[in-house]
């Protein structure tokens, strides 16, 4: 009889606690993001990372801010308003930034090399025309500043083209840095880790190179920070077949992928196209997808060879002094990941603000 009792108690546990969880899974509230990015159309990962965020309810897009890095940020501006637009969610506000970085100046190799970020030529025409919504008045930098403070402890800044903006936000405000829930880069190589070279000169990622001292003040700035280098990106492998399985669903959205991945697929149906900034935004979505060690992160400002590479190492060594410990990523669960992004994608466009203006 005893023994019936206690199975009776503990099954009326576990009904209590798996209640209790679902109750709270559904009532958890969205996470605040600013998405800071150096965004153009047709999309390519920026794109694509904001459409995953977009369609993710538990990510809450307080604003978008616009860098210079694939292309000028007049056209990051440009691009992310039509985007938004096409994806129904013009309510979300876009902030222009950055249209140089620190120090880093336009060079021959930057004009051969990946990237636009110098470019003083007016954006092109981004799919379906240019969008009617504005771009806000405020400044970037001022927004970021003013939203963290208003809110301190609660914003997370997903960061993923190079990081002009957010040095400017903590070089403007001492007290921004100790404010910010988390800051989480697509940025940098770590060669420490498996697939730690870089893609823009051997040892330095793009973002990271683009803007080193950007890149330098950030890391060291305090803020707790999560890194999503090329090391995570290079376990993603988006196949033909999953592009296939993205563009038979009929969206706005989808519509889109069209425009970049399927010319791209058309050209070479072997490709692998790797993730950068969708890994990071689905890091924030679901923390489980992604496998991260603790390390010392820095990043080189000295303008030679290794100009904006990023070097992690487990203790402290000489010239890194005042470097900070951080969550870098280096694996990601692949088949739970490409699930998650393919079913958001393919989902119905959640911005319902204004009727979808793509292709007209
Ligand atoms: O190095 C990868 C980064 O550069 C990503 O942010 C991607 O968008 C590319 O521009
Ligand atoms: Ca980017």
């Amino acid at each position: 009889m005893i023994t019936i009792f206690y199975w009776f108690l503990a099954l009326l546990c576990i009904c209590i606690f798996t209640v209790a969880d679902s109750v709270a899974a559904q009532t958890e509230e969205p996470i605040p993001i600013i998405f800071d990015t150096d965004f153009v159309m047709p999309p390519q990962n920026d794109g694509l990372a904001l459409m995953l965020a977009l369609q993710s309810p538990e990510i809450e897009i307080l604003g978008i801010t616009t860098v210079a890095g694939n292309d000028s940020v007049e056209r990051a501006t440009s691009d992310a308003l039509r985007m938004l637009e096409i994806a129904n969610w013009v309510d979300i506000p876009v902030y222009q930034g950055a249209d140089m970085p620190l120090v880093h100046e336009k060079s021959d190799f930057a004009v051969r090399g990946y990237g636009k970020w110098y470019s003083n030529e007016p954006p092109e025409i981004p799919p379906g025309g240019f969008a009617t919504k504005q771009v806000e008045d405020e400044a970037a930098v001022s927004f970021i500043v003013k939203t963290v403070l208003s809110r301190p402890q609660e914003v997370t800044l997903i960061a993923i083209g190079p990081l002009t903006n957010i040095a400017q936000a903590i070089r403007a405000e001492p007290k921004f840095a100790e404010n910010v829930k988390r800051l989480v880069i697509m940025g940098g190589a770590v060669a420490l880790l498996p697939d730690g070279a870089g893609n823009i000169t051997p040892n330095a990622e793009f973002n990271f190179w683009v803007d080193p001292e950007a890149a330098r003040v950030t890391l060291r700035s305090g803020i707790p920070i999560e890194l999503s280098p090329l090391n995570v990106s290079r376990k993603s492998a988006l196949t033909k077949d999953w592009y296939e399985k993205l563009v038979a669903v009929d969206t706005p959205l989808t519509q889109l992928l069209k425009d970049t991945m399927g010319r791209r697929f058309a050209a070479d149906p072997d490709r692998k196209w790797l993730m950068y900034d969708q890994i990071a935004i689905a890091s924030v979505i679901d923390p489980t997808l992604v496998t991260t060690e603790r390390l010392f992160v820095d990043v080189n400002i000295d303008h030679g060879i290794s100009y904006g590479v990023s070097v992690g190492g487990r203790a402290i060594w000489p010239g890194a002094e005042g470097a900070q410990q951080m969550e870098v990523q280096y694996d990601l669960d692949w088949p739970r990941f490409v699930d998650l992004f393919a079913s958001r994608i393919r989902s119905p466009v959640r911005g319902d603000r204004v009727q979808a203006t793509f292709g007209q």
